[in-house]
């Protein structure tokens, strides 16, 4: 079992895998990858220059081999079978204390602020269900009533006004994500930072983090009925009031409102779900908007992340280097909303707009309440391996917070696969982009015949070992992206859409997904201005599909940089096609 797993996954490295030096430093150029047995070839057309490099070795990896065999395996969606003998190369995360805690990397021109928390003045206890709590209903913001405000608003005044060292007080609360996000922590028994952004970790970390915020905000206002509002900015609905547009909430209670936002995007302006980092030209009308809005979550969360890694992000262990891939979801829409709502007028976009000050703003909760809510129907969407990582370093990794009690807790990320579990749900408020299946472009199909004509650079892919497999997916790796932490980069990718440029929809079948990324001052290790490397996965199956060109010996894959950062040049290592 283990064998098969791993020779599936193993089996198609391309030609840029054993020779990164290949130079393709183009403008816009096409390479073709050639199949040993019509498995399929790639021909790819670049709009930023593609510089192959030697990926630099990541430091503080150990039995690289294992790890890498106990990677593919739970990739496979066969984890439970390939799992190693108990404690053989058991690996996950954890942060042991926060005595280890050392002050933020900022960014330029952030004021300098303390992330690290308060230390514990009793001993860390190991997370429990309270049972006697009643059950919460997390309700969308938009719809809140008048007495629910009134709470909600009161509740931030309490957190507001605690001392000053409380853990729990607002400004605390918001530098837990400070610290989490901008190298403060060190993992246990390891000298490698904690991030728990860009990788597996983003969808539980969170979780966690919004429910001892959700207590702590019970807790002062005396209500264990509390819950936190959800931002429903995936409802497209018109009507009145609107869900994709900053909830009023935020803008007319004073412990809710955050002045660092951008002011450009305040209502009635809607949400973009793929906003590119800068509102050039003209506003689209309503139903523009809401048709890519629609589109885009369709891909994201519908068709593009159809296994447990491409929805949740890439596996991250004890001593990895940080950032390894955040799954469809963390780039967008998670990433998008983020650079959206932060002040453009802000060195760094602040508050939302970057890591270490993202959570300053209230409406951080609500956003991150909406993104827990999608991990829940993404479970329920049809099609694909749609169930949670079964890999025990994911289900292990431990973090550690501050309860309502002030007790510093110990949590792990097996204790929070359900939110029942944790006493809370989310009201339905229906999915419609679940159905938003965006139409082809015309002429689409021909291009098929044509992507390998004019190709300079021919690279062979491996051949793939086994039949075909309904459940598999296949996957498009763009290896080795290099940004800068610090930079709201984002590119989105077509297949069979050549002509794809900054001005191209989301909203058609040829849309295959996105990279964004939401500045922060994330890794020591970068070196100079902060670089990091990491890969974009795109699930492509359904794609190909609905373009009818599965079976195609050729695909033509344009990426397509967009916003403040597309007139940098975007390096990235290779591409390849992997079935997982
Ligand atoms: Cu921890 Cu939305 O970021």
């Amino acid at each position: 079992m283990a064998a098969a797993t791993n020779s599936s996954s193993n089996s198609l490295l391309s030609a840029l895998d054993r020779d990164p030096r290949t130079d393709l430093r183009l403008g816009r150029a096409r390479i073709q990858f050639g199949g040993r047995s019509g498995k399929r070839l790639c021909t790819t057309t670049i709009k930023c220059v593609h510089e192959g490099e030697e990926h630099a070795r990541r430091s503080g990896r150990t039995s690289d081999v294992n790890r890498r065999e106990f990677v593919l395996g739970s990739i496979g969606g066969g984890a439970a079978a390939t799992l190693p003998a108990a404690g053989a190369l058991a690996n996950p995360v954890e942060l042991g204390s926060i005595s280890s805690c050392s002050p933020a990397e900022l960014p330029p021109g952030a004021t300098p602020v303390n992330c690290c928390p308060p230390p514990n003045s009793s001993p860390i206890v190991d997370f429990q269900y309270n049972t006697r709590l009643p059950q919460r209903l997390r309700r969308p913001a938009h719809l809140l009533r008048p007495d629910e405000i009134a709470r909600y608003n009161r509740a931030y005044q309490l957190m507001r006004a605690l001392p000053a060292s409380d853990p729990r007080r607002f400004s605390q609360q918001a530098n837990v994500h400070c610290a989490y996000c901008n190298d403060s922590f060190r993992q246990a028994n390891s000298r490698s930072e904690l991030q728990i952004h860009d990788s597996w970790l983003f969808l539980p970390w969170h979780r966690w983090y919004l429910y001892f915020h959700e207590r702590i905000l019970g807790k002062l206002l005396g209500d264990d009925t509390f819950a936190l509002p959800f931002w429903n900015w995936d409802n497209q609905a018109a009507g009145s009031p609107l869900a994709n547009v900053i909830p009023s909430a935020y803008l007319n209670q004073a412990p809710l409102i955050d002045s660092l936002r951008n002011q450009q995007h305040l209502p009635p302006r809607l949400v973009d779900l793929n906003y590119s980092g800068q509102d050039s030209g003209p506003i689209p009308p309503d139903s523009t908007q809401r048709a890519e809005n629609n589109a885009l979550m369709f891909q994201q969360i519908v068709s593009g992340s159809r296994t447990p890694s491409l929805f949740f992000g890439q596996a991250y262990r004890a001593g990895d280097a940080n950032a390894p891939g955040g799954g469809t979801i963390e780039n967008a829409p998670h990433g998008t909303v983020h650079v959206w709502t932060g002040s453009a007028a802000a060195p760094n976009r602040e508050d939302m707009g970057t890591l270490y000050s993202a959570a300053r703003d209230p409406i951080f909760f609500a956003h991150h309440g909406n993104i827990d809510r999608l991990w829940v129907v993404w479970k329920t969407l049809p099609g694909g391996r749609r169930r949670d990582p079964t890999d025990t370093d994911w289900l292990d990794a431990k973090f550690l917070f501050y309860d309502e009690n002030s007790r510093l807790v110990r949590v792990r990320v097996r204790d929070a696969l359900t939110t029942e579990q944790l006493g809370y749900s989310y009201q339905d408020t229906g999915n419609a982009w679940a159905s938003a299946r965006p139409t082809i472009v015309a002429g689409a199909r021909n291009l098929v015949s044509n992507a390998a004509v004019d190709s300079p650079a021919k690279l062979r892919i491996g051949k793939k070992e086994e039949e075909e497999d309904d459940e598999e997916e296949e996957v498009l790796v763009i290896q080795g992206v290099e940004i800068d932490c610090d930079r709201a980069t984002k590119f989105d990718v077509y297949i069979n859409l050549p002509g794809a440029d900054e001005n191209t929809s989301c909203n058609v079948a040829e849309y295959a997904g996105t990279f964004v990324n939401v500045p922060h001052f994330g890794d020591r290790r970068g070196g100079p201005g902060h670089m990091r490397t990491t890969d974009l996965r795109l699930g492509i199956s359904d794609t190909l599909d609905q373009l009818g060109i599965k079976d195609a010996r050729n695909i033509v894959v344009t990426l397509v940089p967009r916003g403040v950062g597309r007139l940098d040049p975007i390096k990235f290592k290779g591409f390849k096609i992997e079935y997982e």
